[in-house]
């Protein structure tokens, strides 16, 4: 491992999990890393530990630069396990530390493990004497859980951010740059379309103790550090957090016999001509994580489905549940599907998007067994009228 300083004795002990695939259902083609910094001063401050089986690599990462016997403070800003996994065995390694986190941090730390450590409660505004330096922390209630918080490092002008403006990247690149902004900027649009968009308004509010900061290196705990396009990535989520889109849909569909797909394709047909560019997506076919990525930035959705046994296909069914935990808001919806003969598919998916709280503008259309030209004209002017509404 090469050495990674962020600043004058402040480095980079973390991990990357090359083969992790998939987290809590978001498909990480790249794997990721678990990201941790030591903070070396008069005192020795560990920033977030990493997910609980790479333990060993943790500490021999911490014996690099000190024996963690020194360590004074163990900073948990965040308790989800990918990020806390550690804490018994670097308590263990540190007998001496401090395990400083929010209430609920200590509170979700204590029911994780037990607790019995000495511990200090901080809240927004607080610090601890470094020596030269110093850490102040700001509460981020629900970015990501209810214990998240931010650490800042004043003299470094550094913020470790936790959860918020990560990206899934394993790497053996450990800066944005190194990367290029693009895939990195499209990586961290995924992981917030995947994790944070249905927290728009607590984002808002980290993003406003964010900007009273002087920030030269937002470190996450995912993916590599952004010292080179951090205002790119706070513009990004500025835009996201406030529910703004694109004019563009996605047309998201499951098909028994073909006849939804070709709605599907008539319905792509139609906004091309009224001017709204538009992805279509099989379920069957797809990624869900990619198209949550794409929904960040689209407000338009249509939905298809075919009818199977009075409702909608099961990948519909789960793509919905999936949306609708998300949250979208500032959403359009269509509807459309094929049946045979009682129908029901596109009720069930008209209802769902209505409880996602994406507002549905037309009428379904619903064609019986094959579409027909007639039908096919139909789902044209369907996606005609849909872009009205999106531009
Ligand atoms: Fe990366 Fe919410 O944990």
């Amino acid at each position: 491992m090469r050495e990674i300083e962020l600043a004058k004795g402040v480095y980079w002990v973390g991990v990357v999990d090359w083969n992790v695939r998939n987290f809590h259902g978001y498909t990480t083609p790249r794997g990721t890393s678990y990201n941790a910094y030591l903070v070396i001063d008069e005192k020795i401050a560990l920033i977030d530990t990493v997910k609980g089986p790479f333990s060993n690599e943790l500490i021999q990462n911490i014996k690099r630069y000190v024996d963690p016997s020194r360590i004074d403070y163990v900073i948990s800003n965040h308790a989800e396990l990918d990020h806390s996994g550690c804490i018994p065995e670097v308590m263990k390694a540190a007998p001496g530390a401090t395990l400083v986190a929010s209430a609920k941090g200590h509170e979700s730390l204590g029911l994780h493990f037990g607790g019995g450590w000495d511990k200090l409660l901080v809240k927004t505004g607080d610090e601890i004497d470094l020596g030269k330096r110093k850490l102040r922390f700001i509460l981020t209630p629900m970015v990501h859980w209810p214990d998240s918080m931010f650490t800042y490092l004043p003299e470094e002008k550094i913020l470790f951010s936790m959860d918020a403006f990560g990206q899934h990247i394993g790497s053996t690149q450990r800066f944005d740059d190194e990367l290029g902004r693009t895939m990195v900027i499209e990586e961290a649009r995924k992981y917030y379309a995947n994790i944070l968009m249905y927290l728009g308004r607590p984002i808002q509010n980290a993003l406003k103790a964010a900007s009273e900061l002087d920030i030269n290196v937002l470190a996450t705990s995912h993916g590599v550090i952004w010292r080179t396009f951090l205002k790119d990535v706070m513009d990004k989520y500025v835009r996201w957090a406030a529910g703004e889109a694109e004019s563009r849909a996605l047309v998201v569909y499951d098909t028994m016999w073909d006849s939804t797909e070709k709605l599907a394709m008539s319905i792509v047909r139609g906004l091309e001509e009224g001017g709204v560019p538009a992805r279509l997506f099989h379920l069957g076919k797809s990624d869900t994580t990619e198209i949550a990525s794409e929904l960040l930035d689209c407000r338009g959705l249509a939905v298809g489905s075919s009818t199977l046994n009075n409702g909608m296909l099961p990948l519909v069914s789960g793509f919905l549940t999936y949306v609708k935990g998300l949250r979208p808001f500032n959403r359009l919806g269509a509807v459309f599907g094929s049946y045979g003969w009682g129908g029901g598919a596109c009720k069930a998916v008209q209802q769902e998007l209505a409880a996602t709280g994406i507002e549905v503008v037309q009428d379904p259309l619903e064609v019986r067994y094959i579409p027909g030209e007639e039908d096919l004209e139909k789902a044209r002017q369907l996606g005609l009228d849909f872009a009205k509404t999106l531009i």
